[in-house]
């Protein structure tokens, strides 16, 4: 009757505990945020055929930033991932991960990107966390810099500045990544320390940068990694 104590028991298991609504809108809105800038400073400059080379320096300089201002602006942790990014420090970790295979596998069965949405609260370690990530599609304008055909001028600079990058050849309409928020709740049953803001990091700015510079993303050693050709 081993299978029969097993069904009672997991009947009164306690339901798992369910993301804050406050915490939810709080993910939105920094992800709302996100996008105005990015369209704002980014994708409708590309749309007034201002020239992308342009557009691609003010997006290196800024846009890493932006999610570190949302950041300690709401107190929470924003960020961009991918399942292939272009910069290692947007690399998605286990759980994003799995997300996002999930947001592909549900597009793949035919259903629409744009009501997908996760919330969940997590164990990691010590930590209680609450996790939210919501997909980004590539639209027209992002393929200037994440498409097939990009730019000759801004290839050179991704090969320069992003070495490792694997966020290019998409094709408009695909799931090009997600927003992720992360925010500790507890810490060992008891309440997250107080918010420490993040730090700006010092990255030199598009005009101080000069060819032959070390990349923008120092490339990181994986084990996986190929040697290099010699
Ligand atoms: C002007 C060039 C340019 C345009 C246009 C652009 N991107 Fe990017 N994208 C980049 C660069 C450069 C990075 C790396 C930024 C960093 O260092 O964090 C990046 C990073 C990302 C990331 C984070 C994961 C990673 O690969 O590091 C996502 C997600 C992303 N872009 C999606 C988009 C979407 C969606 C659009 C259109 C709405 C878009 N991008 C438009 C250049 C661009």
């Amino acid at each position: 009757m081993a299978w029969l104590a097993a069904l009672l028991l997991a009947g009164c298991a306690p339901k798992p505990e369910q993301p804050s609504p406050a915490d939810i809108q709080a993910a939105r809105r920094a992800a709302v945020e996100f996008e105005l800038r990015l369209k704002r400073e980014i994708t409708g400059r590309l749309e007034r055929e201002e020239d992308p080379v342009a557009v691609y320096m003010s997006y290196a300089d800024h846009t890493p930033d932006w999610g570190r201002e949302i950041s300690n602006e709401l107190e929470l942790n924003f960020s961009r991932t991918a399942l292939g990014v272009r910069n290692p420090a947007n690399a998605p970790d286990a759980w994003e991960s799995r997300q996002l295979e999930m947001f592909n596998f549900y597009m793949d069965a035919g259903l629409d990107p744009d009501t997908f949405e996760i919330a969940e609260i997590v164990q990691e370690g010590e930590e209680t966390v609450f996790r939210w990530m919501q997909p980004v599609r590539m639209m027209d304008t992002c393929l200037t810099c994440h498409g097939e055909k990009i730019d000759p001028r801004i290839k050179l600079l991704l090969a320069q500045e992003y070495p490792l990058d694997e966020a290019a050849g998409y094709a408009e309409g695909q799931i090009g990544g997600a927003y992720s928020v992360r925010k500790v709740l507890r810490v060992k049953d008891q309440p997250a320390p107080p918010w420490t803001p993040i730090p700006a990091p010092q990255t030199p700015l598009a005009d101080q940068r000069l060819p032959g510079d070390a990349p923008l993303v120092a490339p990181v050693a994986t084990p996986s990694a190929e040697a290099p050709q010699q």
